[in-house]
């Protein structure tokens, strides 16, 4: 019965205190209810330090609660002293400064860029160093220089923009290449991330997309050392179930070439719309060094060989993200950007 008449004691001095604090408007009205409350003689301190004399038994709860009913107190004065300071601002500038702040809107990394970066990793951690160049590049490096005749194709000038007559936006980022050979002797690993730009524009090409270049020269580099790298990067880029199919195929700077499909990450090769019914998807273009392609650069092709690749960066994102149409990457809309 004692207990009960002490816990009410502590209860209306707490729920007065709290029903005085939210009804004050001034600063000094609030500073005198804290000294009621909580100053040395204080309601709160003054029971506080009865406790003591109550019954054994009663001590430590009366104590608890009123140790915590000085705490809540204590914030809820600190509470409404800076709302009325708020208030006084506002009343004096115009300008209410105890409104919760507007929240900041965050951004997210590009998923493009987010692939760049996982394709980097995984060469980096294989030892590649990372290399660049010029977007606005020579002919001479652009085509020139890897073995791309005149009248190839890739020089209509449907597909290149050309900026003058020896000067284009890199088609590919395999001048890079050269550039990289020039400054270096083997032995040499790199990876060469970065735009590209061809004249071209459909639910599966962009004017401007990326790529990621690879390049190894050394001795007694074969086209098993690239077989086994484009293995170890599919494995970790997708995973290991993803087997890799070799194709013949063509590119002017390299002999023997060959382009990489990967079994469909889709289906799994049971064939889809995005395999095409046919349980593959081409990834890459690869292949060896071709000889006048080192001679360009002054190396020793008697003694020298290596192995080249290029990749494009959308086609793996389409396919890690299951994205179908490479426009929506560019179009910057937040709701599709928000997703990766
Ligand atoms: N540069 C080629 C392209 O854009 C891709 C490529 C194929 C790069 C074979 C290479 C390579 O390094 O060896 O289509």
């Amino acid at each position: 019965m004692a207990g009960q008449i002490v816990e009410q004691q502590i209860e209306k001095i707490y729920q007065e205190a709290l029903s005085q604090v939210q009804t004050s408007s001034q600063v000094d009205q609030v500073q005198s209810l804290m000294v009621q409350y909580l100053g040395r003689k204080g309601m709160v301190t003054q029971f506080l330090r009865n406790v003591s004399r109550l019954p054994a038994e009663q001590r430590p709860q009366a104590g608890k609660r009123a140790n915590d009913v000085k705490k809540v107190l204590e914030e809820a004065f600190q509470k409404r002293l800076q709302e009325i300071e708020g208030s006084q601002i506002a009343e004096d500038t115009g300008i209410d400064v105890s409104l919760p702040g507007r929240a900041t809107f965050r951004g997210s990394v590009h998923p493009i860029t987010q692939i760049t970066r996982r394709i980097s990793d995984i060469f980096s951690r294989m030892g590649f160093d990372i290399a660049e160049g010029p977007e606005v590049e020579l002919d001479h490096y652009n085509f020139e220089c890897l073995n791309i005749p005149k009248n190839h194709p890739a020089r209509d000038m449907q597909d290149t923009f050309y900026v003058s007559e020896s000067i284009v936006l890199r088609t590919h980022t395999s001048p890079i290449q050269v550039r990289y050979m020039e400054k270096h002797a083997p032995p040499i690993h790199i990876i060469a991330p970065g735009k590209v730009y061809r004249c071209d524009s459909d639910i599966t090409h962009t004017p401007m997309f990326h790529q990621v270049e690879g390049l190894v020269v050394g001795d007694g580099i074969t086209f098993g050392d690239l077989k086994g790298i484009l293995t170890a990067f599919v494995h970790q880029m997708f995973d290991t179930q993803t087997s890799l199919r070799f194709r013949p195929s063509f590119f002017p700077f390299t002999e023997p070439s060959a382009e990489v499909d990967i079994l469909c990450v889709m289906c799994r090769g049971k064939g889809c719309r995005v395999c095409k019914q046919t349980g593959w998807l081409e990834v890459l273009g690869s292949g060896m060094v071709h000889p006048a392609v080192f001679e360009n650069v002054g190396y020793d092709t008697s003694r020298y060989s290596g192995f080249a690749f290029g990749m494009g960066v959308e086609r793996i994102a389409m396919l890690k993200f299951g994205i179908d149409d490479i426009r929506k990457y560019y179009e910057n809309d937040i709701r599709f950007l928000k997703q990766f």
